[in-house]
This record gives structure tokens, sequence and C-alpha cells, in this order.
């Protein structure tokens, strides 16, 4: 891609500190290593999608990459500018702070219910661009609800008037009335209803394309982020161990973990049969994790003994995708391989 990231992390990380060192007693700091070690950047346009199963990461990362929240270290460079030194309140004030909303997994819970429609729309307006009159604030909120295909007529009401579905709709105008130019959204449709899920990725798509705005789509659920994103990031136990461009990774995943995943989706033509990749065993601990061994190893159905020795290093393969395993590059054992059935294609969101 030739245009410059309007986002890129390197080396990411966030550890939260459960218990301080203790001198007296020379204890050891407790710290959970909630994202550890992420790089990834973002280009204008682009639909990227951030895949795990629970407890990955996936929504500590997202609030770094809004810089909601403080790294542990790193660098995170927006539009190519370096503001890792920029503190998460200094940056809340900074012009840059618009180019890049965050939209929340329960449109519920992150709307105020004391204020109506309008003034929540209103809001990250006025606080992040300064509109000069009310005839500006009115324009800009009508027009961020055209953009969501949300009704004029629902600007009165309160939240608790609306549908799921529309406080949905909500929660992404409030973050598309600064005219961002990335979207990161947590899991924005997984407390929805199904078909209003699909109408709300619909849309989604719609503002990419017409509005030309990147989207970081946060999600468990492997199926919406391949209708949504060219190219996908899956995370485990706070690192990337896959990531790549959503075809070929579909298709021929490299990661042990990312054959599970997507062994796990159901398939809808009869007769297709796609053999269940069990990940037994228990996860291993994000407190303190060895830095000695796979984080997959003990539930991994590849693993052999190098990998309860050394702790696999992200690097690139042939094709472009990079994978944190050490034995990627073999074969995949026959039952896995593809692991979408490859006549099943997504249908088009639009
Ligand atoms: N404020 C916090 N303090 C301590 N641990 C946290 C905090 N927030 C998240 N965690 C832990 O960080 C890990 C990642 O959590 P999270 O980012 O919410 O994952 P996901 O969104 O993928 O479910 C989990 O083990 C979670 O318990
Ligand atoms: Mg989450």
């Amino acid at each position: 891609m030739s245009q410059s990231p309007i986002l890129c992390v390197e080396n990411l990380k966030k550890h939260f500190v459960l218990k301080h060192s203790n001198a007296l007693t020379g204890r050891e700091p407790v710290k959970l290593h909630a994202v550890d070690d992420v790089s990834l950047s973002i280009h204008p346009g682009e639909a990227l999608g951030l895949v795990g199963e629970s407890g990955c990461g996936k929504s500590t990362l997202s609030r770094l990459l809004c810089r909601l929240v403080d790294a542990t270290s790193g660098k995170l460079f927006v539009d190519g500018r370096d503001i890792s030194a920029m503190s998460a309140a200094a940056f809340s004030k900074s012009p840059l702070r618009s180019d890049i909303q965050m939209v929340f997994q329960d449109p519920t819970e992150s709307l105020n219910p004391r204020f109506s429609i309008f003034d929540l729309i209103a809001d990250p307006l006025r606080q992040l661009k300064r509109p000069k009159n009310r005839a500006e604030v009115q324009a800009r909120v009508e027009a961020a609800a055209r953009s969501v295909n949300l009704p004029l007529e629902l600007l009165s009401r309160f939240p608790h008037q609306l549908s799921g579905g529309q406080k949905a709709r909500v929660g992404i105008a409030r973050a598309m009335v600064v005219e961002p130019r990335l979207l990161v959204l947590d899991e924005p449709t997984s407390a929805l209803d199904v078909s209003v899920q699909a109408t709300v990725l619909q849309l989604l798509d719609k503002i990419r394309h017409e509005q030309g705005v990147a989207l970081l789509f946060v999600s468990h659920d492997l199926n919406v982020v391949r209708l949504l994103c060219s190219r996908i990031v899956v995370m485990y136990l706070g690192q990337v161990v896959e990531s790549g461009a959503t075809d070929p990774l579909f298709h021929h995943p490299a990661h042990p973990y990312t054959r599970a995943l997507l062994s796990a989706i159901p398939t809808l033509r009869e007769g297709a049969r796609r053999e269940r990749i069990k990940l037994d065993g228990d996860p291993q601990s994000p407190i303190n994790p060895s830095g000695t061994r796979c984080r997959l190893y003990g539930r991994c159905p590849a693993q052999q003994a190098l990998c309860n020795r050394v702790e696999p290093e992200l690097r690139t393969l042939p094709d472009g995708r990079q994978v944190r395993c050490h034995f990627a590059d073999a074969p995949a054992p026959p039952e896995t391989a593809p692991a979408i059935d490859p006549e099943i294609t997504p249908a088009p969101l639009l």
C-alpha cells in the first residue's frame, strides 16, 4: 500500500501491575500481560479485523490504540507522528484526537441515559471540534445521523426509547460526528440480535466505502470479520499469533491456534465435513508468563519439545503473512487443510 498508515504501533505492551514489588520481602511484582509486544498498522480506508478468544487482550489493545489508557511501553504513531510520549490526558486535548474514534461494545451501557440523542451525538463535537455556533452543531449532528441511517425524529428522544440497533447507530454517529479517519469498533454488534447485526455491518461497510474511514473491527466472531475485513490479526494471550490477508488466512491458516478457531465455524453445506480441532488443556496464565515457552504450549495439537523451551518470535512467511510458531512452515495436517470449505463464500454485504 502506497499511502502511509493512519495508525502504526510498534512493540506495544500493557502490563497491569496486580501487586507491586516489595523490597522488604524481596517479592517480585505481579504483572498481568494483557498486551505483549504488539506491532500493527492500519492504512486509510482499510478494514482490519482483530480476533481472538475472550481475555486475549482485544479491548485493552483497542483502548491503547485510541490512547484511552497509557501503554507500559512501545511506540504509537498517528499519521506518522510519534505520540508515544504524549500522555492519554494530553492526547485527549490534541487535534489528532478526533482522527481516531472508538465505538464501544454495549451501546446501552455507553450512552448516558439522561442525555437526548441529539446531545449524545453533539457531545464529542462540542468537546473536540469547538463548533462556532448552534447552527453548526445542528448541521453536523444531522449529517452524522443521516450517515448512519438514523431518522432525524429520533434526535429528541432518550436512549431508553430506542431499540438496540438504533442505539448502536447512535454509538457510531457519536464517533462519526468528528469526522474521524479511523473507527475502532470493540465488538460493536455482540449485544445485538443476528438480523440487527447484519444491518449494522452493512452500515459500517457503507461508511467505509463512501467516506473512506478505516475500520479496526474487533470481534471473537470470525465469520463477521471475514465479511468486513481484508486483513486479519489473530491474538492469543496478549500476543499476535498470525496476521495476513483474509482469504489466504482463512484457506490456509498457518498457526495451530488460527486453525482451531477456524475449525469451530459451523459449515452450512450439506455433507461438508470439517474436523473440529479442540484445544485441550488449560490456557496458560497471562500473569508473569514464562517468556521461554510458546503461550499455546499445553493446548497445541502440533506442539513439540522445542515449544516448551523457546518462545517463538513473530516471523514473516514467503506469502507475506506473519506467524508466531516454530513449525508454521510445516504442511498443515490433512484434516485441517483447507480450513474453510472453498464452496462457501461469504455473501457480499451490499
Ligand atoms: N484494568 C485491568 N486491570 C487488570 N487486569 C485487566 C484490566 N483490564 C483487563 N485486564 C485483563 O487483561 C486481559 C485482557 O483483557 P481484555 O483486553 O478485556 O480482553 P478481551 O477484550 O480480548 O476479552 C484479561 O486477562 C483481563 O482480565
Ligand atoms: Mg473485550
